[in-house]
Formats: C-alpha cells, structure tokens, sequence
C-alpha cells in the first residue's frame, strides 16, 4: 500500500476541518449558543418562540435548515432556510451588528438561497415583521418585493406546546 490516503478516509479529516470565515455552512451543535446570543443581540427572538426549539425544528428534516458564517471561530451571521414543498422560505437573516452593512447580509440571503434553489424552490419567500420596516430597503436591493399578500396564522396546541408562525 502507498502512503497515499484514500478517499474513504479523508472524510473525517475534511468534516472536522472549520469552514473559511465568511463562508456558510450549516450550523452544528457547537454553534447554538452563539446563534442565540447573535438572535438575541439582533432582537430577533420573542418570548413565544424558543429559539432552541426553533434552531431544533429547522435541524430536523432535509427540507429545513439553519446556515450560520463564523469570523474568528465565532458566529456572525446566519439565515433559517426552508422547503415547503411550494416556496422557499428565509427566517433569521441576522448579521453582528459590527459587520452589517459590509455586505454579510447579502451573502447570507445568496446562500441561503442557493440551499433552497438545490431542494427545487423556483421562489423564495419571507416575512418582515410591521415594526422592522427598516429593513425593507435591505430585501429591496436584494429584488424581494411586496407580494401583495396578507399572512395570516393561528397557534395550534399540541403535546409540544404551542407551535407557530415565527
Ligand atoms: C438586515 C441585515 C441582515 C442586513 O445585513 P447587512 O450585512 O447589513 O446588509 P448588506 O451589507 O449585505 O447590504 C446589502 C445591500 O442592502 C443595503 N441595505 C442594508 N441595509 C439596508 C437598509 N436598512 N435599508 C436600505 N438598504 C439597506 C446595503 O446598502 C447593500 O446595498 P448595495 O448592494 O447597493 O451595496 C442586518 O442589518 C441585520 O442583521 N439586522 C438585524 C436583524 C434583522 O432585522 N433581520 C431581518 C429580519 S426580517
């Protein structure tokens, strides 16, 4: 046998390697905390959605999932991404503040979208909450518009809790 390494393992040295800083990938369970501290600092969470138990549900199934950007080994930006079956949808965009408007935001919505357009989304959707209108103008050089649409949702009880619209 050659000292060569073979393909098979290679693997675990390449899925141990950290990613590059800036590139997305998706999250691990070493970076939960830091995504909520970054959700927290963005004001992002509310008190009915645990963000635990949001990061949790967006892991579980291949339709869904949560990329996450590191600068120094730390988490500083992420988006939520997900397939219904019809749309794409993005939730928790969120870049550090001291990063935003250095185009963080930008590359996460790219990626995000390119993870969706690879499980077959043709249009990706979001929702912008009434109260953070200032970040219309961000979707806006982004090419996301109005859909002329009004959400409308309701909490279901189940054995979980209550389970929602973000
Ligand atoms: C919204 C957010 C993700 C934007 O990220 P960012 O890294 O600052 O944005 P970028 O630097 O990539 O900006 C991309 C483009 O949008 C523009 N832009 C960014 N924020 C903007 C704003 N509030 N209004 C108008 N344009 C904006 C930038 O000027 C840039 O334009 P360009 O392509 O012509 O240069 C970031 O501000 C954030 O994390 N906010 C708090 C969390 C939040 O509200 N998330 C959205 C939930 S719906």
């Amino acid at each position: 046998m050659s000292g060569r390494p073979d393909g098979e393992r290679l693997v675990p040295v390449l899925a141990a390697a950290p990613a590059a800083d800036g590139e997305f990938v998706e999250i691990t369970d070493a970076d939960v905390e830091q995504v909520v501290e970054l959700w927290k600092t963005c004001e992002l969470t509310r008190p009915w959605n645990d963000p635990y138990v949001d990061i949790a549900d967006a892991r579980a199934g291949d339709g869904s999932t949560i990329l996450v950007a590191r600068a120094d080994g730390r988490v500083v930006a992420t988006a939520m991404a997900g397939h219904d079956g019809h749309r794409g949808w993005l939730y928790y965009v969120a870049v550090a503040p001291e990063l935003q408007s250095t185009g963080v935001g930008r590359a996460a919505v790219v990626a995000a979208e390119a993870w969706l357009v690879a499980r077959g989304a043709r249009k990706v959707q979001l929702m912008v909450r009434t109260a953070n209108t200032d970040v219309l103008g961000f979707y806006g050089r982004l090419g996301y518009a109005d859909q002329e649409c009004t959400v409308l949702g309701r909490w279901i009880e189940s054995d979980r809790g209550r389970v929602g619209l973000e």
